[in-house]
């Protein structure tokens, strides 16, 4: 189940009504999908994309989005950290970042024009957007593994053009769930910290 903690404000969410209506104003939607007995653990990317069908055909129509993808990121991934490296300092894409998490977990942190920084910390069942041109990164949590079905309407409007301003080494790469793992916050490329509910 997602979460939203906005750190300058001491504030988290975890409501999804009120998840939905904090996020509106930035173009951001949540969805929670159903994922209880859809896919086993040994899942292949197709039989992931063929057990999400409908909902993925859904969001195509309603989104001009052309194409779907299954991305797996674990700790056996060659050349993970640098993978992850690409993706945890700020930047935006020419297109939405679609994101539905199969399995795993990771946390989106959104730093806003208007409003304040936040993040989202996303598990199993979670669909995020994070609109075009807005600026934000990605931590995986300390089990350094997601699952995730990527949407797009080009994949070449997913490259990330990097904003250099230094924002996202202010912030720890938090993550909000059941256990809390102590970890190095300057080391951002191996996993984010969990805190305790
Ligand atoms: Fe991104």
């Amino acid at each position: 189940m997602a979460k939203i903690h906005v750190p300058d404000e001491n504030r988290e969410i975890s409501d999804v009504q009120a998840m939905r209506e904090f996020l509106k104003p930035f173009g951001i939607w949540y969805e929670k999908w159903d994922v209880a007995g859809r896919v086993g653990p040994q899942a292949t990317d197709q039989e992931i994309l063929e057990a999400y069908s409908s909902e993925i055909e859904r969001l195509k129509a309603q989104g001009g989005f052309v194409t779907a993808d299954v991305i797996n990121v674990n700790p056996a991934t060659p050349n993970l950290d640098a993978m992850l490296n690409k993706f945890n300092k700020e930047h935006t894409h020419s297109e939405d970042e679609i994101r539905f998490t199969v399995h795993g977990s990771g946390v989106f942190h959104i730093h806003p024009d208007q409003g304040p920084l936040f993040s989202i910390t996303v598990e199993s069942g979670d669909l995020v957007n994070v609109p075009r041109g807005t600026k934000h990164w990605f931590n995986l949590c300390s089990d350094r593994t997601i699952r995730c079905i990527r949407l797009f309407e080009d994949s070449s409007g997913w490259t990330p053009h990097y904003v250099e301003n230094g924002v996202d080494r202010q912030y720890a790469p938090l993550c909000w769930g059941p256990s809390y793992l102590k970890a190095d916050s300057s080391d951002r490329s191996r996993f984010a910290i969990e805190i305790a509910e």
